[in-house]
Formats: structure tokens, sequence, C-alpha cells
């Protein structure tokens, strides 16, 4: 099965797609069968990155059922090692209003997409959309850039985020959930509060719901003296979301994106030697560790099978 990657952030223009859409190459070039899912409703671009402009498949003919599974609707780039993509769509009343059946028939289809890796690109903000197709995956990748209010909103996207896995950790008829869903949280420990004066015991187990959300920062557009401090980020994080964020990579600023971008090619491609291209290799080697990690444990045979 393949390993599932989402990206997302607070606000828009952060260098999600164009990070994205680098890395997808990179590892296809690394020999990986790549999958690029462009889920990014209304702001769906993936696809001129790679100086594809008409595709004759969209996300659209998913959801109206145009064609069944998403694997019919995938362009192939045969120019860019054989990276597939299913382009995204405009914003229309279906897509931005997907049911709950829509949204779980296509995130089942995603699963069952014949690749080593998905990557997804969820567009910015946080919509339950957003929030959803973002922790669907197995890893998540935040990306923020080195100003104040980037750095902000990209500690209220995790914020929600939380807060959305813990409130689907719990059963949709518990009591907990009942009143917890009644409820219009900003603060995670407001979260545990009222579930723990529900019912004893709750949580912990909402804790619990954030055991395994590490999500990996990038922080892009750097400049030499716009330094963040990560370990005071890592601290707030910690401190009051209970999670760890490992630092992935940093992405200088870099006018070759600007001039990939006009060329419609991706940066590593067009310029591998610029240094926007070095930091995304990095970023790339990493992530090739982390899809054998779990590529090796979900190969490992189930101890209650084997015994
Ligand atoms: N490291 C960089 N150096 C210079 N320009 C950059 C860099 N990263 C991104 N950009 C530019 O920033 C703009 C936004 O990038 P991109 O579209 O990837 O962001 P995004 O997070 O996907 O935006 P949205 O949320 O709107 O989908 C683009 O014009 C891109 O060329
Ligand atoms: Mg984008």
């Amino acid at each position: 099965m393949a390993v599932t990657i989402s990206i997302g952030s607070g606000k828009g223009g952060t260098g999600k797609t164009m990070l994205l859409c680098n890395l997808a190459l990179l590892l296809a070039k690394k020999g990986k069968k790549v999958c690029l899912v462009d889920l990014d409703i209304g702001g769906a671009d993936a696809h001129l990155l790679f100086g594809l402009f008409e595709p004759k498949y969209s996300l659209t003919d998913f959801l109206t059922r145009r064609v069944e599974s998403i694997a019919d609707a995938l362009h192939t780039f045969y120019s860019f090692n054989g990276l597939q993509l299913l382009p995204g769509t405009g914003s229309t009343l279906q897509t931005a209003n997907m049911t709950y059946q829509e949204k779980q028939r296509l995130l089942k289809s995603i699963s069952t997409l014949d690749a080593d890796v998905v990557l997804i690109d969820v567009g910015a903000g946080t919509s339950y959309n957003s929030l959803d197709f973002f922790m669907c995956t197995d890893v998540q990748i935040c990306v923020a850039m080195p100003e104040p209010t980037s750095i902000m909103d990209f500690y209220t996207f995790l914020q929600l985020a939380t807060i959305r896995k813990v409130l689907d950790s719990f059963l949709s008829h518990s009591e907990v959930s009942l009143l917890l869903k009644k409820q219009n949280f900003s603060s995670l420990t407001d979260v545990f509060e009222l579930a723990e004066n529900t019912q004893e015991g709750a949580r912990e187990k909402a804790q619990q719901a954030l055991y395994g959300f590490n999500p990996l920062l990038v922080i892009n557009r750097n400049i030499s003296n716009g330094k963040v401090n990560k370990t005071k980020l890592k601290e707030l994080v910690a401190k009051y979301l209970g999670i760890d964020i490992p630092l992935l990579g940093e992405i200088p600023e870099d006018q070759a994106v600007s001039e990939a971008l006009r060329a419609y090619i991706p940066v590593c491609e067009l310029s591998p030697d610029a240094p926007s291209s070095i930091a995304l290799q990095n970023i790339a080697d990493k992530i090739e560790k982390v899809i054998e990690l779990f590529q090796n444990y979900s190969s490992q045979p189930d101890p209650i099978e084997k015994a």
C-alpha cells in the first residue's frame, strides 16, 4: 500500500504546491512510483507547475462520477519520470460542499492507488475539508514562512487540526462526542477539560489520539536575517498542543523558484544547482527515508497472525 503524505498551511502562498511538485519529481527520479493528488479545492494549480494547461480529466470527473476511480483520471508525465497527477478542480458548489459520503469515496479511492507514495496538496486554510484531508494521511508536512504572521497562522492551523483529530477520536454517538461537537473550541486545553468533566478518563483518551501525530515543519522563503526561533516554536507547540514538530528542512528565498514557475518546469529540474533545489533535494532524501520506514513497518508480519 502507498505511503500517503499531505501538505498544509494556515494561510495561502507559503509554497506548498512548489514544495510538493518538486518533492514528487525528486522522488520519481529516485525510482519511486509517485502519485500527486491535488485536493486544493478552488486553488488547484499543481498541473500548471508541470506545464499541463488543459488536463483531460480532473477531480471534478471523479466527483461527478464521469470516472469511477481516481486511477482512471490520472495524468502520466512521461517526460517527468512517469510521475502521475490527479489534477484538481475549480471551486464549484459540489466540490466546496462535499458531503461526508463523497469525502469517504474520495479517500477510499486514494487508498487504492497503485503507487509507492501518494502526495496530497490540501490547499490552505482550516476548512473541514482541508483539515480532514490533511489529517487522513500517514505523514503530514506543514509549510510556514519565517515572518511572525505566518508562524501564527501555522500555529492556529495546527491547533485546529489537533482539535479536529481529538474530537474525531470519540465515537460519534458517545456522551463525550455529543457534548464536544456542540461546542466551538479554540483551545485544546478546553477540549481536554470538558471531555474529562463529562466522563472520567476521557482526557487520557483524547491525549492518546495525538500520539503519532508529529507534523514535519518546512520553513520556506527563508532569508539570512529572518531566522525563526525554532526551539521556542517547538516548545510552544509541545506545551500547548502536546505534540512534537520535527524540522524537515528550510528552503531559502530564491529567484530560481519564480523563474521555474514562469518556465512551467519544477525548479529542481530547471536549475538543479540553485540553493532552493539543493534544499529541496535534502528534504526529498529525508522523505525517502520516512517512506522506507513506513514500507518496512507495514511489510512486517502481523504479530497476531504470526502467533
Ligand atoms: N523559496 C522560494 N523563493 C522564491 N519564491 C518562492 C519560494 N517558494 C515559493 N515561492 C513563490 O511563492 C508563490 C506561492 O507559491 P505556491 O503556489 O507554491 O504556494 P502555495 O502555498 O501552494 O499557495 P496556495 O495556498 O495559494 O495554494 C509562487 O509565486 C512561488 O513562485
Ligand atoms: Mg498551492
